[in-house]
């Protein structure tokens, strides 16, 4: 409640006027149970300023201070000034707002000018879109998301695994046991097995390594054949990738993957030996990093291709030219903190200080019950599964819930798919965990299906009451506690997604929305809404119209829907 501490400090300012008013709000605090109000001041501190005891200070101050400005009382309780905010005023504010700006609650333009760039997803062409990228995938369109709800211009980039020395290994490999319709029926499954057999045979033959690296040389010089096949198989592993980013409704405005960047190297390489970066050292060439404790980076390996660090900084450069970022946001596990870093720091050395506008959010990695996930070995769980089963479990309680409901296949879609979203963001980024079908598909709990229920439920009461919601509300009505605790709720909307968005965290906006929905169930099982009262019926509904909006923009910026009937 941010206006409020202002309000506090400004009245304890009139009573203290050697302090600041920054000084006070630091010291303000929330007490521990709301018997003793919503804010309190601390008086200790001023025991050697008025010489006197913090207690008779706080008895002093508490007298003297005026109510008013959405505070209707002022209490001492021993060295604590105490400030108790006007129920029915936070009421009205907060409930007003919302009818106002409807699905631009939460909204601000503090980002209005500026743009940022998230890369995120970036799966890697020919290979399994595994449940190992859906933290990336999630987290990163909801970041989108959470900057776009501020005002900021965010420009979402695809930055696609599509080149590299594996697509020589996958030449080889088609060459030698490909078969096309079987690729152009289920292309990653079918490319992975080649993958795979590649690895295999490998192990034996090390010779085939080397003909892998010549066709990928071969690729980076522009021969016809690598290319079509690389064309192609590029073409095919998007569309499957596409399949995915349907039914999460995610879009990206940039597909410029690492290929973007092949030609944009030698200008990288060029710079780097001008600015005296670059030195040899075993064939290789490196740019030292040993100011910074950290392990030199390698830019050209000794047959002269180039490598995923060299392509990042000539997208980094590209990305700096093209859309001048205010910060530079990148979604990718901790597994890369160390390439992070590399590219960070060979930015700064070749002179470019926007390197610390450069963020790399991390998530923990994702394991499956049976280990460590691994693409090599064959061992994955694709992502498209993942989400299909999810909507097959959910039309299945639909039906049996609610055999009449209309639109069966549109709600298990939003509910299926909203499980396993709200579930990714709800951890903490950081935090390893591992993959468990039951926990997904668990509508049990803090789970988004409970939230979208929630949501639900409001606008089943909305039906019932069947009346329109009036604009003459008694927000007297709503000073109850449990009304209270929703309202605050609803008060802090804004406050949480600029926190999620401070710390890139989601799940910050997750926990909002649970909140929100726990205070508001509490509210809805302790009163009757359609009372026979009709002033207190109106203000009910009121209420329960601004959670059911509050909970449909956060569920927006988490990139879910809220449907109406579930
Ligand atoms: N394709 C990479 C992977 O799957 C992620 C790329 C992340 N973005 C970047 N600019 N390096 O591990």
């Amino acid at each position: 409640m941010a206006d409020y501490k202002i309000v506090v400090s400004e009245k304890l300012k009139s009573q203290i006027e050697d302090m600041t008013l920054e000084e006070i709000q630091a010291l303000i605090e929330i007490p521990p149970n709301k018997e003793m109000g919503d804010y309190a001041f601390p008086c200790f501190k001023l025991a050697k300023l008025f010489r006197k005891a913090p207690n008779m200070i706080a008895q002093d101050i508490a007298e003297k201070i005026e109510v008013g400005d959405g505070i209707d009382k002022v209490v001492n309780l021993g060295a604590y000034v105490n400030f108790f905010v006007s129920k029915g005023e936070l009421a009205e504010k907060v409930i007003k707002q919302i009818f106002d700006e409807k699905e631009n609650y939460g909204k601000s333009d503090i980002g209005k000018g500026k743009n940022i760039t998230i890369d995120f997803s970036s799966p890697n062409i020919a290979k399994p879109f595994h449940i190992g990228h859906i933290r990336t995938t999630v987290i990163g369109n909801a970041l989108y998301k959470i900057y776009n709800s501020q005002g900021f211009n965010v420009i979402r980039i695809n930055h696609l695994g599509d080149y590299g020395t594996q697509f020589g290994k996958l030449i080889v490999a088609y060459k030698l046991w490909g078969n096309k319709e079987a690729v152009e029926k289920e292309p990653i499954k079918e490319l992975l097995k080649l993958y795979v057999k590649f690895h295999d045979e490998a192990e034996q033959k090390p010779e085939m390594e080397d003909e892998a690296r010549a066709w990928f040389t071969k690729l980076e010089n522009g021969d016809p054949e690598a290319k079509e096949l690389w064309q192609w198989f590029r073409d095919e592993s998007l569309k499957e990738f596409q399949r995915v980013y349907d039914l999460l409704e995610i879009d990206f405005d940039s597909l410029a993957g690492e290929s973007f960047y092949s030609d944009k190297m030698p200008a990288i390489i060029d710079e780097l030996n001008s600015k005296n970066l670059m030195i040899e050292s075993k064939g290789t060439n490196i740019v030292d990093l040993e100011d910074v404790n950290l392990p030199p980076a390698l830019i050209q390996k000794n047959d002269g291709s180039s490598l995923y660090l060299t392509r990042d900084l000539a997208a980094a450069e590209y990305r700096k030219k093209t859309y001048d970022f205010y910060k530079a946001i990148y979604v990718v596990g901790s597994q890369q903190e160390l390439h992070f870093k590399q590219l960070f720091n060979v930015l700064r050395k070749m002179g470019y200080e926007w390197y610390k506008d450069m963020i790399h959010v991390q998530f923990g990695m994702v394991a499956l019950e049976e280990g460590t996930m691994s693409t090599r070995k064959g061992r994955v769980v694709f992502l498209e599964d993942v989400l299909k089963q999810a909507i097959d479990k959910t039309r299945e309680i639909v039906k049996e819930k609610n055999p009449d409901a209309e639109n069966i296949d549109k709600i298990a879609r939003e509910v299926g798919v909203g499980a396993v979203v709200f579930q990714e963001l709800s951890n903490s980024r950081i935090k390893d965990y591992t993959f468990s079908w039951e926990r997904t598909l668990s509508f049990e709990g803090e789970t988004g299906p409970y939230v979208q229920y929630t949501h639900a439920r409001c606008c089943a009461v909305k039906r019932k009451a069947n009346v329109y919601i009036s604009s003459d509300i008694d927000f007297n009505l709503l000073t109850d506690e449990d009304s209270t605790d929703v309202i605050k709720v609803l008060e802090s909307f804004n406050k949480s997604i600029v926190h999620a968005m401070n710390k890139n965290e989601p799940h910050i906006v997750t926990r909002f929305v649970l909140d929100l929905a726990q205070a508001f169930n509490k509210f809805y099982h302790n009163n009757i809404i359609i009372s026979d009262d009709i002033e207190l019926r109106n203000a009910r509904l009121a209420l329960v119209e601004a959670t059911r909006q509050t909970i449909e923009n956060s569920l927006a910026i988490l990139g879910m829907k809220s449907p109406e009937k579930m």
